[in-house]
């Protein structure tokens, strides 16, 4: 356990958080001084630096270019599944911007006005979610994988002004046309927005129709004699974005960021945690769509006036699993960070690292991996393959940054395989029984942050205050709950073993049962269905459905009908990146007697464990007639 720069910092972060991070927040610039650092005037709600003003695009673009960083790359783009590559300065960067901006002011965008940004990995995504902030706009970026019902629900709840979009974007194997995804979910959303804005992109350029009722144009004729705007400063404690992410029910979850605590944690984050200082080039390997895209592929690096590399492509297959090699050595990149299963991905293609060759890793200093458990076979093969550090790190969209991570700036500490080493601090981590006592070290239980919870993370659900407080402070009291089990070893080390309830995580992507159950629920067909996670090599998990069909179906006829129908359904509703394959007909499913349906109870059976059946359980035998079905796969 640290004794040194890490001890002081953690304990210094929880006995006197105002002047830890009152501190930290000089390394952003502020219009107006916050009067106070942390409000705790109004449990649970907690608000960090009340008063101060300021603007996030400022922070991470003007302000560089005015200090002399305006020819520096503010990001590379590269992007194999188009054969194309570019920089960005931050002078460049801002003049693309302030246009945008001003093109989305135009528009009708006020301050506080929601715009959804739902694109692929191109610049301009980046620059929309900048020239929201610039204005005092609210984004929200929508993972361009997700299909119209969960589009439609996140319109529903942003209700948008305006919608960022692009034609198409680019798999593989295919090009995903973004417009009939689009107007699929306005047609179902009843918010209607004023305008969508296209980018048209080449590889497949869309019609835009003058007959709907919000407003189609291209992109470039939204920016067409646009007038550049100015940076306006908005209140600290303003939300700077609204980014959904997936509880169990199908209804996603708006995580709030806010402007000062956001840029403030991010800032500290990048040389505390990521080692990354300003002129370093740092390479997420995401999308702008997650929260990890938001935070280290944006908001990060250019707040730290580093140059990020925006990545278009896959681990492997565009065009093999060199590619992460070839853009760590050809920008020069001091870090990477992506999800084990793209590792994973690489492992299974070029398990000897043959692919290596040839390309110069020498300023690579550390590999940091977040978004699923990192398994120790994929830990032990990335660093040996390698030869940096491979770090660790466990966060969530709701805090935006990490909560335990091996803090390779402030004091890098021995690695242990399988764990994210130490709470971050700010984090004050304690695992609890069920009856919300701490347990002792190497025992298991519910993980949990006593609040407040430390600048950056979540204030509240998108006006929902109620939800955020069901959803997380509920259980235990002062404590802001997870949603993982773990445990914490002798050392202070944590051990993230996974979710303890039903959300599901799919090669790095967090997914909901609900919305994929709401998919399978539709087909006509189907009397009552549940979704369950299994555990996979590959992706982390897999989602499985077992539906039960209504009466009158002959499964026997239509059984190979139905269960193809199901698998499609869910792509064309919620996204291939649900990457749901199997789904079952079954007799009946597990249930209590207040008709809950036994999920664990069954995941626990596909995994290959020990199901733990609970005492309500309405009829066991259901769970016989289960086994043949969910007995683990090889
Ligand atoms: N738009 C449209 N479709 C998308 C998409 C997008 N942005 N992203 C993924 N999909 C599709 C894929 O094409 C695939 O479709 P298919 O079933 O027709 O093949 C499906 O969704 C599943 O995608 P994915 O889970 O990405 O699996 P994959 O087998 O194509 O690739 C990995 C596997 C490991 C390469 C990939 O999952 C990966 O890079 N994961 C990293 C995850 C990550 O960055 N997480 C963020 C947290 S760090
Ligand atoms: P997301 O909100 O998409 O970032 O997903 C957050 C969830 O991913 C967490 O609640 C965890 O279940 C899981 N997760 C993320 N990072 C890690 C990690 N390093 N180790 C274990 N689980 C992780």
């Amino acid at each position: 356990m640290s004794t040194g720069a890490y001890a002081a910092a953690f304990q210094r972060s929880l006995s006197d958080p105002e002047g830890f991070w009152g501190e930290a927040a000089r390394a952003v610039e502020w219009s107006t001084e916050p009067t106070s650092v942390l409000d705790d005037s109004n449990p649970p709600f907690y608000r960090w630096f009340r008063g101060g003003r300021l603007n996030t695009c400022f922070n991470a673009v003007d302000r560089h270019v005015r200090d002399g960083r305006g020819d520096q790359a503010a990001l590379h783009y590269d992007s194999p599944v188009t054969g194309t590559k570019a920089t960005v300065t931050y002078a460049e960067l801002q003049e693309r911007v302030a246009l945008v901006a001003g093109a989305l002011r135009r528009l009708g965008v006020a301050p506080g006005d929601r715009v959804i940004v739902y694109m692929p990995m191109v610049p301009e995504a980046v620059v929309a979610m900048l020239a929201c902030a610039r204005i005092g706009a609210v984004h929200s970026v929508v993972f361009g994988g997700f299909a119209p019902a969960e589009l439609a629900a996140r319109i529903d709840d942003a209700q948008p002004v305006v919608v960022l979009s692009a034609s198409c974007g680019i798999e593989p194997t295919r090009v995903v046309d973004y417009l009939p995804m689009l107007r699929g979910a306005l047609e179902r959303s009843s918010h209607v927005p004023d305008a969508l804005v296209v980018l048209q992109r080449e590889q497949s350029p869309a019609d835009l129709r003058d007959d709907t009722p919000w407003r189609e144009l291209t992109w470039d004729d939204a920016l067409e004699g646009a007038e550049p705007a100015d940076c306006v400063d908005v209140e600290a404690t303003d939300p700077l974005y609204v980014l959904y992410t997936s509880g169990t029910t199908g209804r996603p979850k708006g995580i709030v960021r806010d402007h000062g605590g956001h840029a403030v944690a991010l800032r500290w984050s990048m040389e505390n945690v990521f080692d990354i200082g300003p002129g370093d080039t740092f390479f997420t390997a995401s999308d702008v769509g997650w929260v990890v895209g938001h935070s280290y592929i944006v908001y990060a690096p250019l707040l730290t006036g580093a140059t990020t590399v925006l990545y278009e492509g896959k681990p492997v297959g565009t065009p093999d699993a060199s590619a992460f090699w070839r853009v760590c050595a050809e920008y020069g990149c001091k870090a990477m960070f992506t999800a084990p299963t793209a590792y994973r991905a690489i492992k299974r293609e070029d398990a000897a690292g043959a692919l290596l060759a040839g390309h110069d890793l020498s300023r690579l200093e550390t590999v940091f991996l977040a978004g699923e458990r990192l398994d120790p076979d994929t830990y032990e093969w990335a660093t040996t393959t390698l030869g940096v550090p491979v770090v660790d790190h466990w966060w969530q969209t709701e805090t935006g940054w990490p909560i335990a991570a091996n803090l390779r700036g402030l004091e890098p500490m021995p690695i242990k395989a399988g764990s994210p080493s130490v709470p971050v601090p700010g984090y004050d981590v304690r695992v609890l029984d069920e009856r919300g006592e701490p347990v002792p070290p190497g025992t298991e239980g519910a993980i949990a942050i006593r609040l407040p919870l430390p600048p950056g993370t979540l204030p509240t659900l998108w006006q929902d205050d109620e939800r955020y407080v069901a959803s997380y402070l509920s259980v235990y009291e002062g404590h802001y709950l997870t949603g993982d089990g773990g445990l914490v070893d002798e050392d202070g080390y944590l051990y993230v073993m996974g979710r303890t309830d039903d959300v599901l995580n799919v090669a790095g992507h967090r997914l909901s049962t609900g919305s994929i159950e709401a998919a399978l629920a539709g087909h006509p067909a189907v009397a009552e269905c549940a979704v369950i996670g299994v555990a996979d090599d590959f992706k982390g998990q897999v989602p499985r459905g077992l539906v039960v069909v209504k009466g009158s179906v002959d499964i026997e006829a239509d059984g190979d009908r139905i269960r193809s129908e199901l698998v499609q359904r869910v792509r064309d509703e919620v996204g291939a990146v649900a990457s749901l394959k199997q789904v079952d007909i079954v007799p009946a499913l597990p249930k209590t007697r207040s008709g809950k349906i036994l999920r664990k109870t069954m995941r626990e059976m596909a995994d290959g464990k020990t199901p733990a059946v609970p005492a309500t359980i309405e009829d066991p035998s259901v769970l016989d007639r289960l086994a043949p079905v969910l007995r683990p796969q090889a």
